[in-house]
C-alpha cells in the first residue's frame, strides 16, 4: 500500500515525501510540474536512498487519476496540488478556482471510487483572514482576502462535508502558518518561479546580491520592533506534521481542522537578524512602505496539533535561516544545472 501525495514534487510535498520515505511508508506522486521540476523527486530519492514512483499528470484529469489509482494501490493521499501565489489568484480567479476546486473534485471522486477513504489537505492560515487575536485557535473566525485563500476555505468545507456525509472517511486539514527553511542536505528547498512575493525567498535574493536589497514592507505597525509579525515553521518540522496527521487519519474517522505553526511571531527585522547571526552573510534591506492587505500580526496556537498528532516542532529560526542559504548557496538557478 501506498501513500499518493498530489503535488509531491513541490516544495512542502518533497519534504513531505523524504518524511515518509524515512518512515517507511511507500510513496506515489501525481505532478502536472506547473511548479517543480523533476529533479527534485531524483533528490529526494538521494537523500533517502528509496525509490519514488511519480506520474505526470494533471490532478483535474479524471482519466489519468482514474488509471493512477487502477495500477497502485493507494491507502492514504496527501493533497498539495494547488495554486498558491496570492496576487496572481486576484488577477487570475478563475485559474485558480478551476484548477484548486476542480483537482480537489476529481481527487475525491477517484478515491470514493476505488474506496480510498483517508486524505490529508494542505490548507493554510489565510483561511483566518485578519484573525481577531492571537495565538489564533482552529475555532477562530474564518473568512479570506483573495480568491487562493478562498478557494483553501471552500475545499475545507467540501472535505468537511464529505466526511459528514460517509462515516468511514477521514479528513485532516493542516492550516500551515509560515513555511520557510529547506532539508538539512541543502539539495530540496524551495524554488519559487519568477519574482518571489513571501518573505524567505526575498531574504535570499537580497543576501545573495541577485537583489539590491531587502524591502521590509512597513517600520510602523503596532509590533515590538515596528515590523509585521508572522509564524515562521521549518518545512522539516511542517513535513513531519503529515505524518503524524497520516497515523491519525489511521485510526480516526471525521473531519479536523489543525494549526501547523510553532506558536511564537517572529518579526522580519528578528528574521534579518536571525539570518546574519546563523549564516554569517548579511542582508541589506531598506523599510518601505506597508504592503497593502497585510495583517500586522498573527501566529498559531499549536496546542490542538500537540494533543491530536503529538506533534511539536524542533527547529529553531537560526535552522530555518541557515538551510533556507545552504539550498540557495548550492542551488543559485535553483533545479536548473
Ligand atoms: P508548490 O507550488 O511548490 O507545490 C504545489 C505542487 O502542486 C507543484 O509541484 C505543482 O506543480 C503541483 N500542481 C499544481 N496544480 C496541479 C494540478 N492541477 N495537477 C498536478 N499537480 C499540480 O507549493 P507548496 O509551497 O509546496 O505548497 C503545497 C500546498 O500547500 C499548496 O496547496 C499550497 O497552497 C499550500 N500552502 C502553502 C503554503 C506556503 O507558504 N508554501 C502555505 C499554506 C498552504
Ligand atoms: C502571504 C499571503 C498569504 C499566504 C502566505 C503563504 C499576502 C497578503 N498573504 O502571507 O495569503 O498564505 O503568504 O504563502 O500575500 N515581507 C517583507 N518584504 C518582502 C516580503 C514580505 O517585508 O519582500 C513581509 C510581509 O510584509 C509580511 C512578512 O514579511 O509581514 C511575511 O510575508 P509573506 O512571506 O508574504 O507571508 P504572509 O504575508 O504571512
Amino acid at each position: 500500500m501506498s501513500i499518493l501525495l498530489t503535488g509531491g514534487a513541490g516544495y512542502i510535498g518533497s519534504h513531505t515525501c523524504v518524511e515518509l520515505l524515512n518512515a517507511g511508508y511507500d510513496v506515489v506522486v501525481v505532478d502536472n510540474y506547473v511548479n517543480s521540476q523533476p529533479e527534485a523527486l531524483r533528490r529526494v530519492e538521494t537523500i533517502t536512498g528509496k525509490k519514488v514512483t511519480a506520474y505526470e499528470a494533471d490532478v483535474c484529469d479524471k482519466a489519468a487519476m482514474d488509471a493512477i489509482f487502477a495500477k497502485e494501490k493507494i491507502e492514504a493521499v496527501i493533497h498539495f496540488a494547488g495554486l498558491k501565489a496570492v496576487g496572481e489568484s486576484v488577477a487570475e480567479p478563475l485559474m485558480y478556482y478551476r484548477n484548486n476546486l476542480d483537482s480537489t473534485l476529481t481527487l475525491v471522486e477517484t478515491m470514493v471510487k476505488y474506496g480510498c477513504k483517508r486524505i490529508v489537505f494542505s490548507s493554510s492560515a489565510t483561511v483566518y483572514g485578519a484573525p481577531d487575536f492571537s495565538p489564533v485557535p482552529e475555532t477562530a473566525r474564518l473568512g479570506c482576502s483573495n480568491p487562493y485563500g478562498w478557494t483553501k476555505y471552500m475545499i475545507e468545507q467540501i472535505l468537511r462535508d464529505w466526511a459528514a456525509a460517509q462515516k468511514d472517511v477521514s479528513v485532516v486539514l493542516l492550516r500551515y502558518f509560515n513555511p520557510v527553511g529547506a532539508h538539512p542536505s541543502g539539495l530540496i528547498g524551495e524554488n519559487p518561479n519568477g519574482r518571489p512575493n513571501n518573505l524567505m525567498p526575498n531574504v535570499l535574493n537580497a543576501a545573495s546580491g541577485k537583489v539590491k536589497e531587502l524591502k521590509v514592507f512597513g517600520g510602523d505597525y503596532d509590533t515590538p520592533d515596528g515590523t509585521c509579525v508572522r509564524d515562521y515553521i521549518h518545512v522539516v518540522d511542517l513535513a513531519k506534521g503529515h505524518v503524524c496527521a497520516l497515523k491519525y487519519a489511521a485510526e480516526h474517522t471525521g473531519s479536523e481542522a489543525i494549526n501547523l505553526g510553532t506558536g511564537v511571531g517572529y518579526s522580519v527585522l528578528d528574521i534579518i537578524n536571525s539570518f546574519e547571526r546563523s549564516t554569517g552573510v548579511k542582508v541589506p534591506y531598506v523599510i518601505t512602505e506597508r504592503r497593502p492587505g497585510d495583517v500586522p500580526s498573527y501566529y498559531a496556537n499549536p496546542e490542538k496539533a500537540a494533543k491530536l498528532l503529538n506533534w511539536h516542532t524542533e527547529k529553531t529560526l537560526d535552522d530555518m535561516c541557515r538551510d533556507s542559504w545552504a539550498f540557495k548557496s548550492k542551488n543559485p538557478n535553483g533545479y536548473e544545472a
